[in-house]
Formats: C-alpha cells, sequence, structure tokens
C-alpha cells in the first residue's frame, strides 16, 4: 500500500502548486459586474417542473402563501410570508427572495454570525410571524429552501441583486410624526383594509397587537416598515405617499403594543444597531420602543439563537441588518 501512495504525493503537491501560480496570474472579473438583473426574470409558479423536486418547490410556495392555515404550531399570527415578500417573493420592494439561494450562507450583524438561509427562514418564523421555529431538518423546511433555490434560478453566488439589502433603504434623516401618521391612517384608506385596531381581517394582516409581527422584527423599524408602506401600500394605490407620510405611518403603526421577541437584548453583539432598533442593545438605547409587549406563549419556541460567532476582529459595526 505504501509504495503506491508514496510516489503520488510529490504528484499531488505539484498539482496544487500550479493551481495557485494561475490562481494569481489571471484576474477573475466580479460576478456582480457579469449578472445583468434587468434581463433576468425569475422564473415563476407556471416554470415548476412536474417532477419530484417540482412537488417539494410547489409545497415550498403554498407554505409562502398558506403559512398560518398550513403551519398553525408555528406561524400563529395573523401574517403569512407573502404578507411581506409580497407577489410570492419576487416583487423588487417588498424585500425580494430572489437570488436569496445565492446569498447564503453569510454574516448577518444583527446575530454577530455567519448564518445559513436555514437560520434566516427561522429568523422570519420566530420575529416577522411572531412565530415558532420550524425544525431545521423538516419536509417543510426543505419544501421552502427547495422555493428559494427555484426562484433563485441563475443568479451567481455573490452577485448584487435587488434582494442583497432587503427593503430599500429610505432617508434616514427623516422621522415620523405619530400625530399626523394617526390623520393618514384614516385619510390614506389604511383603516379600511387593515381596520380601526390595525388587526386586519383575513389576508389583510394586523398592523399591531398581538397577531402582528413582533418587536423583533425588521418591520419594527421606523425606516424599514416606512421602505415598506411607501413602495408597497396602500395596496391598490403604492407610489402614491410622500416618504415623510409613509415615516409618519410607520412611526403610528410601530407606537402600538406587539408580541415579544425573546432574546432580542443579544441582538448586534458587536454593537453598531440601526438606530431606528426599537429596544435596547449592546451600546444601543431603543428608539420609540412600543408602550407594552404581549409575552410569548411558547418562548423557548420562538426564539431562534444567534449561532456561534466566528468573532472575526474586522467584523464590528459594518452593514445596517
Ligand atoms: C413582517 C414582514 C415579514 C414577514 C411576515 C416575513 N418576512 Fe422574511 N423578511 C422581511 C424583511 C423586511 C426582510 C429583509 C430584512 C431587511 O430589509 O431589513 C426579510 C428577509 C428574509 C429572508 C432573507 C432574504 C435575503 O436574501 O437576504 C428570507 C429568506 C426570508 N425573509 C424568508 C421569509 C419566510 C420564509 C417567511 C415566512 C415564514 C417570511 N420571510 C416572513 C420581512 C418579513
Ligand atoms: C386594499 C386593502 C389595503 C389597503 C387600503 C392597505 N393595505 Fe396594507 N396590506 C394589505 C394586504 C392584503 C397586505 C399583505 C400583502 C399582500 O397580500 O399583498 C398588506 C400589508 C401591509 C403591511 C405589511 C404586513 C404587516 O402586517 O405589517 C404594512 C406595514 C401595511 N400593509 C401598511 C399599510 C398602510 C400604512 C396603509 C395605508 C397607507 C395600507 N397598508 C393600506 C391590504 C391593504
Amino acid at each position: 500500500m505504501h509504495r503506491v501512495i508514496a510516489p503520488m504525493r510529490p504528484l499531488l503537491a505539484v498539482l496544487v502548486l500550479t493551481a495557485a501560480a494561475c490562481g494569481g496570474a489571471e484576474k477573475t472579473p466580479a460576478v456582480a459586474l457579469t449578472f445583468n438583473e434587468e434581463a433576468w426574470a425569475p422564473p415563476t409558479e407556471k416554470d415548476i417542473p412536474n417532477d419530484s423536486l417540482g412537488a417539494s418547490i410547489k409545497r415550498g410556495l403554498y407554505l409562502l402563501r398558506f403559512t398560518p392555515e398550513s403551519l398553525p404550531k408555528y406561524a400563529t399570527s395573523s401574517l403569512r410570508c407573502t404578507s411581506c415578500h409580497q407577489n410570492d417573493g419576487l416583487k423588487k420592494s417588498a424585500a425580494p427572495l430572489t437570488g436569496s439561494h445565492a446569498r447564503f450562507p453569510k454574516y448577518m450583524p444583527r446575530s454577530g454570525a455567519v448564518i445559513s438561509l436555514g437560520d434566516r427562514v427561522n429568523y422570519c418564523f420566530t420575529r416577522s410571524l411572531a412565530g415558532n421555529a420550524i425544525p431545521v431538518g423538516s419536509r417543510e423546511m426543505t419544501d421552502i429552501l427547495a422555493y428559494l433555490a427555484f426562484i433563485s434560478k441563475d443568479v451567481p453566488v455573490g452577485a448584487h441583486t435587488a434582494g442583497t439589502d432587503g427593503l430599500i433603504a429610505m432617508k434616514d434623516t427623516l422621522v415620523g410624526d405619530v400625530a399626523r401618521g394617526e390623520k393618514l391612517f384614516t385619510e390614506k384608506t389604511c383603516i379600511t383594509c387593515h381596520g380601526a385596531e390595525g388587526k386586519g381581517n383575513g389576508p389583510i394582516p394586523a398592523l399591531w397587537g398581538p397577531t402582528s409581527y413582533s418587536i423583533g422584527a425588521s418591520m419594527a423599524r421606523e425606516e424599514r416598515a416606512a421602505s415598506f408602506i411607501v413602495h408597497n401600500m396602500p395596496q391598490m394605490a403604492p407610489g402614491t405617499l410622500t416618504p415623510q407620510e409613509a415615516f409618519d405611518l410607520s412611526a403610528f403603526i410601530n407606537s402600538h403594543p406587539r408580541p415579544d421577541s425573546p432574546g432580542k437584548e443579544g441582538d448586534w453583539p458587536m454593537g453598531g444597531a440601526p438606530k431606528d432598533v426599537p429596544y435596547n442593545t449592546n451600546g444601543h438605547d431603543a428608539h420609540r420602543p412600543p408602550p407594552s409587549v404581549f409575552p410569548k406563549a411558547n418562548p423557548a419556541g420562538s426564539l431562534w439563537p444567534n449561532p456561534a460567532s466566528i468573532a472575526h476582529p474586522a467584523a464590528t459595526a459594518k452593514g445596517a441588518k
């Protein structure tokens, strides 16, 4: 045995050296420059193949659309994934999920750790849906990941696409006015769909109260919700509000009680929380916290702990999420 393997070693070393030399000589063009997002269209439901993988993709899509109906133990609020990730996760202004499969694993400043796409899905289950984490190896998680991979078709790993930074950034010098927001809530017809109590109705999700998103959701941040609102609401006339009106509405909506998010104090463990985070974190004072929060029925299930940090010295306050 030894005789066979021993002569191979020098050969392997030569191969490694050659590869290193090639890597040094050629310049690899940045992937982001070669991907033309404008010319790319994500596949849609009609493109789902009629095979086993297609069945999984389709189940994943339906879990996004009918989350509380399909997973009542886990999705306990009035929200479904598509309440925010509109149009099956394809809408560019509504935190698109297209390309997400090519963006993970990644370092998430809020977690202070490198997280998988499954972890990211569970952050939305526990925080945005104010529900419980689904088991990572479950049929349902695999189906959701199959759908996310499907709508990421042909997006190269590392490409910068519309969803890379979540919701479109707003001018962060704007500040909402709660009293103005309350008036606009009626004037701009939000009240007709979401209701005077913000409770929603059927497929119309709650904006506050025990069945809305939790305080640990991105949507609980004034600037993030303002971005969603200015681009996507009111549902039948998006684009009709000014950025200031969207901040006012966001401030009003987020001035109400909503579900708690256990473990939120551990967010941004390296510091650098964005200024509109409504709870205290390392080196950050809560921005306009809601007057109270509803305790979670299952605090353990609704906490998706941050993975162990790789504690890179450069991983400080970079990035906003
Ligand atoms: C209350 C609104 C809301 C709901 C409901 C919601 N999300 Fe999200 N999700 C967001 C926002 C906002 C972001 C982007 C973060 C940001 O912009 O700060 C995001 C980010 C994500 C990402 C990361 C995308 C990327 O490429 O970085 C995934 C994956 C995701 N959500 C999946 C889901 C799934 C699956 C569900 C349903 C179980 C869900 N979300 C429900 C608001 C929501
Ligand atoms: C015609 C009915 C309708 C009107 C009017 C409307 N919405 Fe919505 N809203 C929806 C629906 C439906 C969704 C869920 C997204 C979807 O299914 O496309 C939603 C989602 C939302 C969300 C994200 C999910 C959540 O629960 O937080 C916010 C925030 C929101 N609306 C705020 C507003 C504001 C502010 C106004 C007024 C400017 C408004 N909406 C007007 C129907 C409406």
